[in-house]
């Protein structure tokens, strides 16, 4: 399983370098040998036509008109018949999910089950092969078309990174503001003029204190804890205050103590009424977090499930595996 998990995020951070660095393609060799080894152990799209009709009842398929008001009144993003293959694997295959204003949704799913596809498509990683994205603006919704993360997080959608995109010699203020640090007043052209380190460490201090952190935002990210490290990427996310947050995976590299942490910092995002996407394969984390949890499963949303109470946690797994049933 970690070993998985490591290779998977490995492709992660190719598939992100190259579409940084503006060159086309999405499939890299690595990958390719994965999705082949991938495609030996089952085939996608096998759902039971009853898995259908439930995705079907449970507001997730598409306009207004099955969701209910207030719900449709939080939506701020939504996605209609999502989909992307990699040559012959259709890893994502027509999801349709809404995505409300002060909710965590949670994706959950096995390994492989489409989750990281879904939510890059999202932000703007990885371009889909079929359906659309609708952001909200100004109380309506227009179909985005991300063609690169930068895009994405222009239309209000952050994501949070694993720790390895952080630059290890540089401060935890200047990963935090990287891109979008703040000149100092002066002259004009503000390219010219000096970065402001003062207010890059006071707004870093402030961010990280809002979610539970205290440590100098003047050290290198080096000598930083995983926790720390967690926080310095999330802070990141959240410097410009996007209205929508997605964390792939984020307690799968930081210790047990670490992983509370970043809980309690998940936690803390939607007061703030942002909308919170989070994929784990840690049914436990998803559960305690949670508002809804978003099962998929070779691709496609098998259900979306309001986390109450009494959630049964095998419930979940249990769609997660159907076919072990059968
Ligand atoms: N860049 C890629 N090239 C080819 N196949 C890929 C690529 N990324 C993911 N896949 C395949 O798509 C499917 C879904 O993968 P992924 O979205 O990473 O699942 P999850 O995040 O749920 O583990 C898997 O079969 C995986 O091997
Ligand atoms: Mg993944």
């Amino acid at each position: 399983m970690s070993d998985t998990e490591s290779d998977v995020s490995g492709s992660e951070s190719k598939a992100e370098a190259e579409f940084e660095s503006g060159s086309g393609p999405e499939v890299e060799s690595g990958a390719e040998t994965r999705a082949v080894e991938n495609a030996t152990d089952g085939t996608a799209g096998n759902v039971a036509d009853d898995a259908t009709a439930e995705a079907a009842e449970d507001a997730t398929e598409d306009t207004a008109d099955d969701v209910t008001e207030e719900a449709a009144d939080r939506t701020v993003l939504k996605t209609r018949g999502l989909s992307k293959d990699f040559g012959a694997i259709e890893a994502v295959n027509d999801v349709s999910l809404d995505v409300r204003r002060g909710e965590i949704l949670a994706i959950a799913g096995d390994n492989g089950a489409g989750k990281s596809t879904f939510v890059k498509m999202l932000s703007g990683v990885l371009r889909p092969t079929a359906g659309e994205i609708l952001v909200r603006e100004n109380g309506n919704f227009r179909e985005r078309q991300f063609t690169s993360s930068k895009d994405a997080e222009e239309a209000g959608v952050a994501t949070v990174y694993q720790e390895q995109h952080l630059t290890p010699t540089n401060s935890a203020a200047s990963n935090i503001f990287l891109g979008f640090e703040p000149r100092q007043e002066g002259l004009r052209g503000s390219l010219l003029r000096n970065v402001d380190r003062e207010r890059m460490n006071e707004e870093s201090d402030r961010l990280l204190r809002e979610i539970g952190f205290d440590f100098d935002p003047e050290s290198p990210v080096a000598e930083l804890s995983g926790g720390q490290k967690q926080a310095v990427a999330v802070a990141r996310a959240l410097i410009r205050d996007p209205p929508i947050v997605i964390l792939d995976e984020p307690t799968s590299e930081v210790s047990t103590t670490g992983t509370d942490k970043i809980i309690d910092l998940v936690r803390q995002i939607p007061e703030d009424d942002k909308a919170v996407i989070i994929i784990s394969h840690k049914i436990d984390v998803l559960v305690d977090v949670a508002d809804r949890i978003a099962v998929m499963r070779d691709g496609e949303l098998i259900d979306t499930l309001e986390v109450s109470g009494d959630i049964d946690r095998m419930d979940v797994v249990s769609r997660m595996h159907r076919e072990r049933e059968i």
